[in-house]
């Protein structure tokens, strides 16, 4: 890649309310496959349902979108880890380039889906007002420096800290297909104040360099990490877009900084 380059990476934000029920149920009719279709007939409850089709028809209508293939045509597999993947035509994907990546998040009403060319992607969101006991036991899995971090916080304050960590632990290790295969206490991550990476301690295996966070609020009280793998010349810009994409809009954008500080580095990159 030339230096400079600039590498879009697409985030949509769709709360479930942006699909109206019998829309999401009769677009999943037409759209989803007969796993999706199967997966969507197993839940117990009606919101985790309409959870699942939202999602689903919003990944469906965005690949469609990027890479030509019409929604009900995408073939999408799954690795050994659940991680679901794009399956590129031999010939290229319609709208140009084979390499096309994508990752989903839903969670309490609301759905996250990053899409990038040629590199891997990785997305969570969580909302803030999730319950307090929970936040003990996920934030016993982290890094000792980020447990003291968590610490030195109370209330409000502490809770936001876990769940920042949290989003983006979960963002990475979807990142690299791992999800919670990953042990969130091999890696750490410092944080700015109010939001930003300053700092990322990756795995033995892997590289701080390769990688940009950012971490988003596109709601009050909701949380989004995105964790994205680019090449060493590359600018990633991310570009926000809200809502369910019935068509192409003009999105917000950020650019991906730098951590300021990126751990010591095992590989000669
Ligand atoms: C991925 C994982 C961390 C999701 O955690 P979560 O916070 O509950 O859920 P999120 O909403 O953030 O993400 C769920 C989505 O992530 C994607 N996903 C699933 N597995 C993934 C993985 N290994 N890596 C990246 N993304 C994954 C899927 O799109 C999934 O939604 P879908 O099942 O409706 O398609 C967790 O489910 C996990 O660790 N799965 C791996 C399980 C595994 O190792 N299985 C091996 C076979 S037993």
């Amino acid at each position: 890649m030339p230096p400079g380059t600039v590498t879009p990476v697409k985030l949509w934000f769709c709360p479930n309310d942006e699909l109206a029920p019998e829309l999401a149920v009769a677009l999943a009719a037409h759209w989803l496959d007969a796993d999706e279709q199967e997966t969507a007939g197993r839940f117990l409850f009606e919101h985790d349902r309409r959870q699942y089709l939202v999602a689903h028809a919003l990944v469906r209508r965005v690949l469609a979108l990027e890479s030509g293939i019409p929604e009900a045509e995408s073939v999408i597999w799954r690795s050994s880890r659940g991680r679901p993947f794009l399956q590129k035509p031999a010939e290229g994907l319609p709208r140009g380039g084979r390499q096309l990546d994508f990752n989903l998040s839903h969670a309490d009403g609301h759905n996250v889906l990053g899409v990038v060319r040629r590199h891997r992607i990785g997305v969570d969101v969580e909302r803030l007002d999730r319950g307090h006991r929970s936040l003990d036991v996920i934030s016993g899995t982290f890094a000792r420096e980020e447990r003291e971090w968590v610490a030195r916080a109370v209330g409000r304050e502490r809770d936001r800290r876990v769940l920042r960590l949290w989003t983006l632990k979960e963002a990475y290790s979807k990142g690299r297909g791992l999800g919670l295969g990953l042990s969130f206490d091999s890696f750490a991550f410092t944080l700015a104040e109010d939001r930003g990476v300053v700092s990322f301690r990756p795995p033995d295996d892997d590289c701080p360099e390769r990688w940009r966070f950012v971490e988003l609020e596109p709601a009050p009280g909701v949380l989004v990490a995105v964790a994205v793998l680019v090449g060493p010349d590359e600018e990633p810009v991310l570009q926000l877009h809200h809502g369910f994409p019935w068509r192409r809009a003009a999105p917000e954008e950020f650019v991906l900084p730098r951590p300021l500080r990126a751990g010591p580095c095992p590989c000669p990159c």
